[in-house]
């Protein structure tokens, strides 16, 4: 295998879930799902440059306080693809952070694939899609689907994609919270709410796949009717990320008085994604969210047909 001379530059979308139906707990600790991810043009960009060993820096406007060792999903992505191909892990990777850690956006697993697609570049490797695809699986539950970007169903525990076709673009803001939450203690929320019985506020979902079916989500998304949409919308996450983070309850509140169509929490959060009519909508709603003090940040973003980007 030959390594190229020049740097390689990727950008790779952060993505939302418009539906995630959370099926029972697996033997293999995960949960099986069903879901609708969708990429937003919200990218962090990594930067894979030839060097004598693997190094990593983290820079960009969320990038304060990231590891920047073998901690970070990027560097065992760069670990895990030279292994594979048996070559050395010579790369000096650079991200510039835009995606808000521990978020529910999939920033980490963004960052991992990018990291597989600039070294598969850089190092000359060209490995076929349904390789890398496999290696992402490995990283992480997220990371095949940031290779892909788009709008996709995902099934399994998210690593099985199927791509929506047609599947149109939606304005939407995101409402950053202050603090972030750790994945695993989200889904563990989800299983002692759903041990407490029939009182409890999330029902077992026996069938993930049927849930998602139900939702009519799919075609909304095809139809390119954000009011269609908005009725469609699900996460069975947001109870344990609420009861986790019940100052969402507010940021939630805050923005359906600001005008939104919909709101949901962002996967297992804490980031709120708030459905607008058009991009001038989200922008008007994003100024608004702001004012009202209830999130960190908010922002407009236009999801469903962002993809990641190789330059270089
Ligand atoms: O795959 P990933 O490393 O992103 O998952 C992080 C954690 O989230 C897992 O260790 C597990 O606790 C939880 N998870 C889950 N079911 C999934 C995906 C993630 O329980 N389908």
């Amino acid at each position: 295998m030959s390594q190229t001379a020049g740097r390689v530059i990727v950008r790779v979308p952060a993505k939302i879930n418009l539906q995630l139906a959370v099926g029972p707990l697996r033997p293999d600790g995960f949960h099986e799902l069903a879901t609708v991810f969708c990429a937003l043009d919200l990218c962090d960009v990594l930067t894979a440059s030839p060097a004598g060993s693997l190094t990593l820096d983290v820079q960009g406007p969320e990038g304060a306080g990231l590891a920047a060792d073998r901690n970070n999903l990027a560097w065992r992505a760069a670990e895990l693809l030279a292994g594979h191909a048996g070559v050395p892990a010579r790369v000096g990777l650079h991200i510039e952070k835009n995606i808000p850690v521990a978020a529910g956006l999939a920033g980490g697993s963004a960052d991992a694939a990018a990291a597989l697609l600039a070294c598969d570049r850089l190092w000359g490797l060209h490995l076929p899609a349904p390789e890398l695809a496999a290696l992402a699986a490995r990283l992480g539950s997220d990371v095949a689907f940031a290779l892909l970007g788009g709008t996709a169903v995902g099934a399994g525990r998210g690593e099985r994609l199927r791509p929506i076709e047609g599947a149109a673009s939606f304005s939407w803001v995101l409402a950053a919270a202050d603090g972030g939450l750790a994945t695993p203690a989200v889904y563990a929320e989800l299983d002692r709410q759903r041990g407490l019985g029939d009182d409890a506020p999330a029902p077992v979902v026996a069938d993930p796949a049927a849930t998602l079916a139900a939702s009519g989500v799919a075609e909304a998304v095809t139809s390119g009717d954000p009011e269609l949409l908005a009725g469609r919308l699900g996460n069975d996450l947001q109870p344990a990320a609420l009861a986790l983070a019940p100052y969402l309850a507010d940021t939630l509140a805050a923005g359906q008085k600001c005008g939104a169509l919909a709101g949901l929490v962002s996967g297992s959060g804490p980031t709120c994604a708030f459905l607008a009519r058009d991009g001038e909508h989200a922008r008007t709603l994003a100024r608004a969210l702001a004012g009202t003090g209830s999130c960190r940040q908010a922002f407009a973003v236009t999801g469903g047909t962002a993809r990641p980007t190789v330059l270089g």
